[in-house]
């Protein structure tokens, strides 16, 4: 079964809610008749509510930055699945690196947050990837098995294809070093043959594997055109209407 890319922009702790709202309208313009592709954008909390009403007549679909697993509880700072879903929003990002490697996020809070996503009918991205010193100590595969199998436990076979993994090197992210496309669809591929171990074959070959790093308009048709990068999750040229138009219209 085909699967149809996601390009999806995370706006990270950037934008006003005016800015906001003004880009996801630009956004939204750019995906005007797009029916081969699906694009998401994630505001920061504040000003989720005003951009899911500004694309709510569009394909956009409007994601969280993190997620918490319960509809409601003392959970100081957090935002549930729940009340994403009140708020028009249906997907949200988890495990980003800046969520683990500043924050402190590890495999067990991750897993609850993509668990509370899924039972909330929120389609998780679940994102995993090496650090630069993981990279040249030859510990990449070890470190992706280990979140990919301990982000999914207890993900059932009837859920595996709502998830969305992305994979993000962590040496990659910000720095405009962006990994080859040889290297990027080498650790696709590797992640896919997990999934068929977890799951199987036929799953497998439905679940989306986006990359992320430094993707920009220069090098996304590349990186697209490998057989197991299915979008890519786009942090700094997605803060603008111009680049993450022509991202989203990769060739
Ligand atoms: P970048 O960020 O495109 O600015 O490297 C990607 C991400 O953090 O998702």
């Amino acid at each position: 079964m085909a699967r149809k890319p996601l390009i999806a922009g995370n706006w990270k702790m950037y934008l006003t809610v005016a800015d906001a709202v003004e880009l996801a309208t630009a956004v939204a313009a750019s995906c005007k008749g797009l029916t081969d592709r699906e694009v998401m954008i994630a505001p920061s909390f504040l000003a989720i509510v005003s951009v899911a009403e500004a694309v709510a007549d569009s394909p956009v679909r409007v994601a969280a930055q993190n997620g918490a697993w319960k509809k409601e509880a003392a959970l100081t700072g957090e935002i549930s699945p729940f009340m994403l879903i009140d708020a028009g929003v249906n997907m949200v990002i988890l495990g980003h690196s800046e969520r683990r490697h500043i924050f402190g996020e590890g495999n067990d809070i991750i897993n609850q947050r993509v668990l509370g996503a899924l039972e909330y009918k929120v389609t998780p991205i679940l994102c995993v990837g090496e650090t630069l010193d993981q990279r040249e100590q030859n510990n990449t595969f070890t470190v992706i098995e280990e979140q990919l199998t301990e982000g999914l436990k207890g993900v059932g076979a009837e859920q595996i294809t709502e998830v969305v993994i992305a994979y993000e090197p962590v040496w990659a992210i910000g720095t405009g070093k962006t990994a080859s496309k040889e290297q990027a669809q080498e650790v696709h591929a590797y992640i896919r043959s997990l999934l068929v171990t977890l799951y199987e074959k036929t799953l497998a070959d439905e679940i989306r594997i986006l990359y992320g790093g430094s993707v920009k308009p220069e090098n996304v048709d590349s990186l697209m055109a490998q057989p197991d990068i299915d979008g890519a999750l786009v942090g700094g040229a997605a803060l603008k209407a111009e680049s993450f138009d022509r991202i989203i219209h990769f060739k």
